[in-house]
């Protein structure tokens, strides 16, 4: 098998970092390299030190190696309504959302759009993504086909939805069960990917469907669940009153065994003391999506507040709620909403969050999210110059810390001048 060396300066980190100064959370080598062979990371150190005859140098210097980023929630059939005008959630979800879903009944058309949408994430430095397909079984076969093309790992699935949307994208219980079931079949644990059971939210599920997916999570507990929970007002008092019984918006997924520590739950934002106690106690992920929250008006994530609660939080794009493929942007925005909550996001648990952090919240961080020896070779070389304005800004640079915060607030995928997929480079040169 090949060997390559790649020769950059190289940051990785081994834990959470608890502030600014915790520089032993991490490992910065500046004359760094990783020995890649056969799609994983061999070894990882200083270049004079792993260099080898046998390996062919790709030299990035003066550029950064970090981890690939991880993208915990966004969704495969939206990347034509990003931006779209609207109020706020349930009229953006009507107007532009569900309209744009129905086209993926046509295998063709996902087929297109399942490149696009990976070349996309590449471009961006996004390795490991979560997404939702749309309620068609042919648009999750699609990305999953897409994904293993490229030894990409890769977690979605279709959503579960048969009620309240277009009788177009909607499912039945049962067909949602039986549809559900056979990608599971076919898809979930080969290559690098893995099935998410995906009830789109309890809005448009009844209650035999949402037990269509309790019966589903029972009998694969090895799949991941993802759904929305509590991202805005009108969506929380409208769940509450199809799920008369439940005690609130969490409790209907808490009925339905929903809750466990592989169920992703996109935005949580609007949770009461109780409804965080029971998420905690569940070990589920509530996931963040700041650029998404702001667009669309929801309301502000309450990082600190959740972690006090011992819940591990996870970050996404969201797109197309979210404005930007951009885990960069998605960090710079996610700044401003914990600033404007006088919480203090630092640059090395920032770029901690969506490389190891989000690892950590998949229980993936033993394959992806380092660039640990003996994980999956799934990397960025980042330029921090990328643009006239961040090189200006980088002229007057203190240090490492400066440097990822120039990424952070100025950077997107200009800045991502290559990104590897198990060893491979994605982007056109
Ligand atoms: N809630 C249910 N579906 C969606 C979706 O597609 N996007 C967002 N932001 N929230 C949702
Ligand atoms: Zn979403």
């Amino acid at each position: 098998m090949t060997l390559t060396l790649i020769r950059a300066r190289l940051l990785s980190f081994l834990r959470e970092p608890h502030s600014p100064d915790d520089t032993t959370s991490f490992r910065y080598i500046d004359d760094g390299a990783l020995l890649i062979e056969g799609g994983m990371i061999r070894a990882m150190g200083e270049f004079s030190q792993i260099n080898t005859p046998d390996a062919t140098v790709i030299d990035h210097r003066p550029h950064l190696v970090m981890p690939g980023f991880i993208d915990t929630h966004l969704h495969f059939p939206q990347t034509q309504v990003i931006g779209c005008w609207a109020a706020e959630l349930l009229d953006w979800l009507n107007d532009y959302t569900f309209p744009e879903e129905t086209r993926y009944n046509d295998p063709a058309l996902c087929a297109r759009m399942a490149s696009a949408f990976l070349d996309r994430l590449a471009d961006h430095g996004t390795t490991t993504a979560v997404a939702y397909a749309s309620v068609h079984a042919a648009s999750a076969d699609a990305l999953f086909a897409e994904a293993l093309s490229r030894d990409m790992r890769l977690i979605t699935g279709k959503v579960m939805m048969d009620r309240n949307a277009p009788g177009s994208l909607r499912d039945t219980a049962q067909s949602g069960y039986d549809d559900t079931k056979a990608l599971i079949a076919r898809w979930h644990g080969r290559g690098r990917l893995s099935y998410a059971i995906t009830p789109r939210f309890a809005i448009t599920s009844t209650p035999d469907q949402l037990a269509a997916a309790q019966a589903l999570a029972v009998e694969h507990p090895d799949c991941y669940i993802q759904t929305h929970l509590s991202e805005n007002h009108a969506e929380i008092a409208l769940s509450c009153q199809l799920y008369p019984d439940a005690v609130d918006y969490t409790d209907i997924y808490a009925r339905y065994g929903l809750l466990g520590t592989k169920s992703l739950l996109g935005h949580a934002i609007h949770l009461s003391d109780r409804e965080i106690g029971v998420l905690a106690e569940a070990g589920a992920k509530p996931v963040f999506c700041p650029t998404s929250n702001l667009f669309l008006g929801s309301g502000l994530f309450d990082d600190a507040k959740l972690r006090a609660a011992g819940l591990v939080n996870a970050i996404a794009t969201d797109i197309g709620g979210g404005t930007s493929y951009s885990m960069l942007q998605t960090l710079a925005e996610g700044y401003k909403v914990l600033q404007l909550q006088r919480q203090r996001l630092h640059p090395f648990r920032a770029f901690h969050w969506i490389t190891r952090g989000n690892a950590v919240a998949l229980g993936l961080e033993h394959c992806i999210g380092t660039l640990d020896a003996g994980t999956e070779a799934d990397f960025v070389i980042l330029n921090a110059r990328a643009t006239p304005a961040m090189a200006q800004r980088m002229d007057r640079a203190r240090g490492l810390a400066d440097e990822l915060f120039t990424l952070q607030v100025m950077g997107d995928d200009r800045a991502v001048v290559q990104t590897y997929i198990a060893g491979t480079p994605q982007k056109a040169c």
